[in-house]
């Protein structure tokens, strides 16, 4: 019965991995996917137990990059509606208006980036490790 069970676990996740992959070619759906797995880790389901669980798990900052990759890079990574590209000049310019300036525009949400950009449980500094990080992506 038991092993039953696990091949029909085995079956569904084989499933929900190829239609995630099919809908890849879709920026919202990837934002969607990544949001999906960023929330199940953080609310502490030890099932997804990686590295995006322990560090809140544990009361500590997440790297900047982690941040980026988790709630940034559906928008950022690709340049969806406008928002400056991950890697690009489009930081540079970005860059001139500071940090401070930076970090209370992606706090506060500006034109089609929403505010935190949806990441409601990111602190302050976790943010600017974000920032951070795409900043010192521009080429
Ligand atoms: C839903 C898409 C989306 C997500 C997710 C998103 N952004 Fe943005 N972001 C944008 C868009 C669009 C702009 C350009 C806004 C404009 O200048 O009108 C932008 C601009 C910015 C800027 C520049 C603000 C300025 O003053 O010029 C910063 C900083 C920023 N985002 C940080 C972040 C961080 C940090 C995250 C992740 C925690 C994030 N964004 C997630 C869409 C997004």
């Amino acid at each position: 019965m038991k092993k039953i069970t696990s091949a029909l676990v085995a079956l569904g996740l084989g499933i929900a991995l190829s239609a995630s992959v099919q809908a890849t070619s879709n920026d919202e759906a990837v934002a969607e996917r990544i949001k999906a797995v960023g929330s199940v880790c953080i609310e502490g389901d030890d099932s997804c137990g990686g590295a995006a669980a322990a560090p809140v798990a544990a009361g500590g900052t997440r790297s900047g990059e982690d941040v980026y990759s988790s709630k940034c890079a559906s928008c950022h990574a690709s340049g969806v509606a406008g928002a400056p590209k991950f890697g690009t000049t489009e930081w540079a310019d970005r860059g001139a208006k500071g940090m401070e300036s930076l970090l209370a525009t992606a706090i506060s949400g500006v034109g089609a980036m929403p505010p935190r950009g949806l990441c409601a449980d990111c602190s302050d500094e976790e943010l600017q490790g974000a920032i951070q990080h795409m900043l010192d992506s521009a080429k």
